[in-house]
């Protein structure tokens, strides 16, 4: 286990955000001296007890209370317990997982000697493929499968390759973002940021990761990435709580898997988007990486659509909520000075160097990784029977065991973060603070690790804190101040 974490210390390929630090032992690397223990917890009657966990997760407790309730009554970071989805249109499904919810038993999930990562993206339940062209794409690839190397690999290149077009992509397509926000406030009062904050999203990474110019087609332009949430909702609507009137969700979105065709359509136009638009990145894919076109196309839309677009969404919303939170009073005059002085507000001036050395604009970013990582649950299977360390204790796990983190109690562990509730902006910052990126784990990996074929990790995961350092820096040299309600913009104060 440690020599693998040594491995994922190293340097991360293209750009790296991350600073060279001296990588102190993870905590998953000495653990023999601690007492071995039954894992507590139970998967209850057949039938009734996934049912009953499902209830809870979905209904009466929501997901967190639902794994903090567990933690205390096993008085265990590390318990069996059932996620959905469950009985009774997924029959095929293991709901029965065991629960890793501290940062020492969470590191097991990257340690590909131990475990395996084929099909369990979302859980035992894994979406159909119809919804990536009848093929398994990258996300649910197993280490192991040779298609994964050829497509991580794929990634890493395309996101490399990228990084030329990225910031001036970026911040073209942020000055229309704008000019929309304003003129709706200027109209009506507010605006609501996800809109146009998905067309940014949209049109920015349509191109960096594809090469396709969105505004080539008037519909796609229009409508696109209201064809990608589509897509994205229907595979994962069955493991995520969306907070509609109950019983009504736990029917009509918990009970079944919706089928592809009801987004057929819109899916088949991004594909034919992407194959007349994108053929340099498919030649690539097929004269570099040895892929089928097919193959291709479908990687670069998920890449694309559920990776990169559903990441960001995802993110940038908590981004916008963490700016105005009332108990980060202040944040934002301190982010605005601190990049005032390092480029003042001449937009030409950004980059991703400059941007690396915004010490407190970077650590808001991690920050808001830590207490909010946008994909709050991991999974991954036992390779191979193996002892797992919590802080005070080993677990045995029988090989095909499935393992369940769920990051946003991983993030708060008492042990490795000091006043773990808390959102503390300049957390991440000076020796200790960066230090600290070893345990930040959103992208299923150390933040000071290095993604490559040989693990899970997100290939984006300095393109990630990078690009949101990146965001904020030009909203900070485009606005004095920008005023946030209930996820709409209601003022923006132009630079003085
Ligand atoms: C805020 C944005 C993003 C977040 C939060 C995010 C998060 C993650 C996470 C948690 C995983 C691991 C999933 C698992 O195995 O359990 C992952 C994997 C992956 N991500 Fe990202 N990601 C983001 C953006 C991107 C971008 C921009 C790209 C590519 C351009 C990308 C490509 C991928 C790929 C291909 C994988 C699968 C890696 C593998 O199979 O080895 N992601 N991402």
């Amino acid at each position: 286990m440690s020599a693998m974490m040594a491995r994922m210390m190293g340097t991360s390929p293209g750009i790296s955000s991350s600073p060279s630090i001296a990588s102190s032992p993870p905590p998953s690397s000495q653990s023999s001296s601690l007492p071995v223990r039954t894992i507590p917890g139970s998967y209850g009657w057949p039938l009734l007890g996934p049912i009953s966990d499902r209830l809870d997760y979905f209904w009466f407790q929501g997901p967190e209370t639902f794994f903090k309730k567990r933690i205390e009554k096993n008085k265990s970071t590390v318990f069996r317990t059932n996620v959905p989805p469950t009985f009774p249109l997924f029959l095929g499904v293991n709901p029965n997982v065991v629960a890793v919810l501290d940062v020492k038993s969470f590191t097991h999930l990257f340690d590909m000697e131990i475990v395996e990562k084929a099909n369990v993206l979302v859980g035992d339940f894994m979406p159909s493929t119809k919804f990536t062209g009848d093929l398994r794409v990258c996300a649910y690839l197993d280490t192991s499968e040779s298609k994964h190397t050829q497509l991580k690999n794929f990634t890493i290149d395309t996101l490399k390759r990228s990084s030329s077009i990225w910031v001036p992509t970026m911040v073209s397509k942020l000055d229309t973002m704008w000019e929309t926000i304003e003129s709706d406030i200027s109209k009506s009062g507010s605006a609501a940021a996800l809109l146009p904050l998905q067309q940014f999203l949209f049109s920015f990474l349509t191109k960096c990761i594809t090469g396709a110019d969105t505004s080539t087609s008037q519909e796609i332009s229009k409508s696109g990435f209201t064809m990608l949430d589509s897509w994205i909702a229907l595979q994962v609507l069955p493991t995520v709580k969306v907070g509609l009137f109950q019983p009504l969700e736990e029917i009509f979105l918990h009970s079944f898997a919706y089928p592809f065709w009801l987004v057929k359509g819109g899916y088949n136009k991004l594909v034919e988007f992407v194959e007349k638009q994108g053929t340099e990145a498919i030649q690539r894919g097929e004269t570099q990486f040895n892929l089928t076109a097919k193959e291709t196309v479908h990687n670069l839309l998920f890449i694309l659509g559920f990776n990169a677009f559903g990441g960001f969404s995802i993110f940038f919303n908590s981004l916008l909520s963490s700016l105005a939170d009332d108990k980060n009073d202040g944040i934002q005059e301190k982010l605005r000075n601190e990049v005032r002085e390092k480029i003042g507000t001449d937009s030409s001036k950004l980059s991703f160097e400059v941007v690396k050395e915004m010490e407190l604009v970077q650590s808001f970013v991690y920050e808001t990784l830590r207490i909010n990582p946008p994909v709050p649950l991991q999974y991954a299977r036992a390779r191979k029977d193996f002892k797992l360390a919590s802080h005070d204790s080993l677990y045995e796990i029988k090989k095909g065991e499935l393992l369940c983190g769920y990051q946003p109690l991983v993030m708060r562990d008492s042990k490795v973060f000091d006043n773990p509730e808390n959102f503390e902006p300049g957390r991440f910052t000076q020796e200790k603070g960066k230090e600290l990126l070893n345990y930040l784990y959103w992208s299923n990996g150390p933040q000071t690790g290095s993604p490559n074929e040989a693990n899970k990790q997100c290939p984006a995961k300095d393109y990630v804190p990078v690009t949101a350092s990146l965001f904020l820096a030009n909203m900070f040299q485009r606005y004095d101040s920008v005023t946030i309600s209930s996820g709409s913009i209601t003022a923006v104060k132009k630079a003085s």
